[in-house]
């Protein structure tokens, strides 16, 4: 059984990435600091595999601890070692998320997101460990027109969050190119994660007012918020309103798994992949399916454009669906049913 470490895998994707791990047989070594996740996620993980009949728990080992500590980190690669499973591989998923944050806090962003991954893969090559798959995003394009996007477009992001993305890719590719017969590097590029599991025990569980669209759209058909501003109603598509690729987060899940078994049962490589449905939706369309799948109310308003957006964001998703023979099975109607389950289940998400 291969032992994978998995860092911020108590978080949204995370989460549902440590499911699919455990379910097709890997050993998962989960780090988080749970500074924003909560370790009932994972808690939930082994509650839906209960249901389905699979005793996992001791497969799933956890570690609090954070990646700008070293000692941290070495710990769970010793603790492997001693159990007698040394780390194979990691998924990076640990990191800071948000756009608007990033652009007050610089510091903290670079210090978590970079020097957190420096500090990882130190201890990587310590331990001989030269397989990674990272949690990169869409956010590192230039978007300069309403084309699909694909692996070779520039890439110039906007904000210090999209930078710190980019800086690790970057740095990820040095890492090859300084033992180009040794490393195994996957660079995954999401577009609009959304969603939840169909069980409706994991889901995404923002702290505070969440800024991105499907945490909103959930929270006021809830009634927790009072409506969706929609920022801008004239963008050059075809209802006026910001066009995105919403890609269920199960289908993430399964799209790292695929990376993971890629990178270890072949040669040597980096790559890069989005991850995104080739599919767009426009934020009306998105409020239009989740009201009408569900039988809620969504209640909305126009303002003005937000800094830094762009008309139309969507993946070309070729080069996942070739390599991986990856296929994103779930669709936006799957993403409302799923995200609205999770979401009524769970008021607060996993916050008391
Ligand atoms: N939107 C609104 N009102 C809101 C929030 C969003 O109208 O209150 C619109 C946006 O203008 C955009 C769409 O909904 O057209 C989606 O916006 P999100 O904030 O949900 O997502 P973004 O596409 O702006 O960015 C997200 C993540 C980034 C990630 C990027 C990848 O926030 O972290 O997708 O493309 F990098």
């Amino acid at each position: 059984m291969k032992s994978i470490l998995v860092t911020g895998g108590a978080g949204f994707i995370g989460s549902h990435t440590c499911l699919t791990l455990l379910e097709n047989g890997f050993e998962i070594f989960v780090f988080d600091s749970y500074i924003n996740s909560s370790k009932k996620s994972l808690k939930n993980i082994i509650k839906i595999l209960k249901k389905n009949n699979k005793d996992l728990e001791s497969n799933l080992h956890l570690f609090k601890g954070d990646l700008k500590n070293v000692r941290n980190i070495e710990a769970i690669f010793q603790a492997a070692l001693k159990k007698n499973k040394a780390i194979e591989a990691v998924i990076h998923f640990a990191g800071l998320k948000s756009v608007k944050e990033s652009i007050v806090y610089p510091c903290s962003y670079w210090d978590n997101n970079v020097t957190g991954t420096i500090n990882l893969l130190k201890i990587m090559e310590k331990y001989n460990c030269r397989n990674i798959v990272y949690s990169s995003s869409a956010t590192v394009y230039k978007v300069k027109s309403n084309k699909l996007l694909n692996e070779k477009d520039e890439c110039e992001p906007v904000n210090p969050y999209g930078q710190t993305k980019l800086t690790i890719e970057n740095f990820l590719k040095d890492i090859f190119n300084s033992a180009s017969s040794e490393w195994r590097i996957a660079c995954l590029r999401y577009f609009n994660p959304a969603g939840a599991h169909k069980s409706g025990l994991i889901g995404e569980s923002p702290l505070g007012k969440p800024n991105n669209l499907y945490p909103q759209i959930t929270k006021v058909a809830l009634g927790k918020m009072s409506e969706i501003k929609i920022f801008g109603s004239n963008w050059p598509t075809p209802d006026g309103t910001g066009v995105r690729d919403y890609i269920h987060v199960s289908d993430l899940a399964e799209g790292h798994l695929l990376a993971l078994n890629y990178l270890l049962n072949n040669k040597p490589q980096i790559l890069t992949l989005n991850l995104g449905t080739g599919k767009g939706t426009s934020v009306l369309e998105f409020i239009r399916i989740f009201e009408r799948i569900n039988n809620v109310k969504v209640p909305f308003s126009f303002s003005k454009r937000r800094d830094g957006d762009n008309a139309i964001v969507v993946a070309n998703n070729s080069l996942a669906k070739s390599i991986l023979k990856w296929i994103p099975k779930r669709n936006i109607e799957d993403i409302c049913k799923s995200g609205w389950n999770w979401q009524l289940k769970n008021p607060n998400g996993f916050n008391k």
